[in-house]
């Protein structure tokens, strides 16, 4: 079952002690959340006016990627775009310093992924299935294939009428696979190969990720897992953060509306304890070498 381990950093940029780091590194490698409950996000007064579904345009989400300043789902013209993209840079860098001070063992290999901003109210967003994230899942995208990397993501709710984002948190990484793995066909050979001729993955996608695409598939699908699986629900209130492996920790966001998230990538030879990654436990479980 998924643990959530308080942390009382009221600091992005705050030096983190040692035992701290090290407490924090085992709760996330075993699939836990780290709770950061005094850690907000301050919007500057300009800001504020962002805080409205109408700064989101047919998707969930806004993005953007750091690397090249490109902002994507947005409804506003690009100079009204100017100063979302400043926030949006604030909470990435923000957010960068928050997990290097937590984890200074990641700095030379993680990779900074998008930023994304969710303006729009979860209850009664519509959407299909498979992009319902309503119902419990891991994280895994056909687009974005992760090869051997992990999926490392900071959340920061920033409603400003006090309103807290609920999500499930399921059972542990190794239930969810032991129950949908003998019941999954392997993957079609050149499958990858063919989906990256045709463009419809970005990079080429790994046994693994095929894996995970699959599990992600059918935990939605199957609504009475949905319902019966061990899970807990929990409310993160307005003005806090929280992290987790969310290739990991199976998790559902039930309702709740302005979030700010950050995405990271790090390699799993990066963990402290790679045998506790998703890729390992599959690994293990399937008695194949996935990437
Ligand atoms: C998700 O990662 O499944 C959604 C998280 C959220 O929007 O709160
Ligand atoms: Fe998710």
């Amino acid at each position: 079952m998924t643990d959530i381990i308080n942390l009382f950093i009221q600091e992005w940029d705050w030096p983190c002690p040692a035992g701290m780091q090290e407490e924090a590194l085992s709760a996330l490698e075993e699939g836990h959340v780290l709770f950061f409950p005094r850690l907000s996000f301050s919007l500057e007064e300009s800001e504020a006016r962002f805080l409205s579904a109408a700064t989101g345009s047919r998707s969930k989400n806004i993005s953007l990627d750091v690397a090249t300043g490109k902002l994507c789902g947005s409804s506003l013209s690009r100079t009204a775009a100017r100063p979302l993209r400043v926030m949006m840079q604030r909470f990435a860098e923000n957010s960068r310093e928050l997990m290097l001070n937590l984890f200074p063992r990641f700095k030379a290999e993680v990779m900074q992924g998008r930023t994304s901003f969710r303006p729009v109210e979860i209850v009664g967003r519509a959407t299909s299935w498979r992009k319902d994230d309503t119902r419990l899942h891991v994280d895994s995208f056909p687009s974005s294939p992760v090869r051997d990397e992990r999926i490392l993501r900071v959340f920061c709710n920033v409603n400003s009428e006090g309103r807290h984002r609920t999500w499930r948190l399921g059972e542990s990484f190794e239930k969810v696979a032991s129950r949908y793995l003998p019941s999954l066909p392997a993957s079609a050979w050149g499958s990858s190969q063919l989906l990256r001729l045709f463009r419809i993955t970005k990079s080429r996608r790994s046994a693994y990720d095929h894996l995970m695409l699959q599990l992600h598939d059918r935990m939605k699908a199957d609504l009475d897992y949905q319902s019966s699986a061990d899970q807990i629900a929990y409310d993160f209130p307005a003005g806090s953060t929280w992290m987790a492996f969310t290739d990991q920790v199976s998790h559902a966001a039930m309702s709740g509306q302005f979030l700010l998230e950050q995405t990271f990538y790090l390699p799993v030879a990066s963990m402290k304890d790679p045998s506790k990654s998703p890729l390992r436990v599959l690994e293990r479980l399937t008695g194949r070498k996935l990437t």
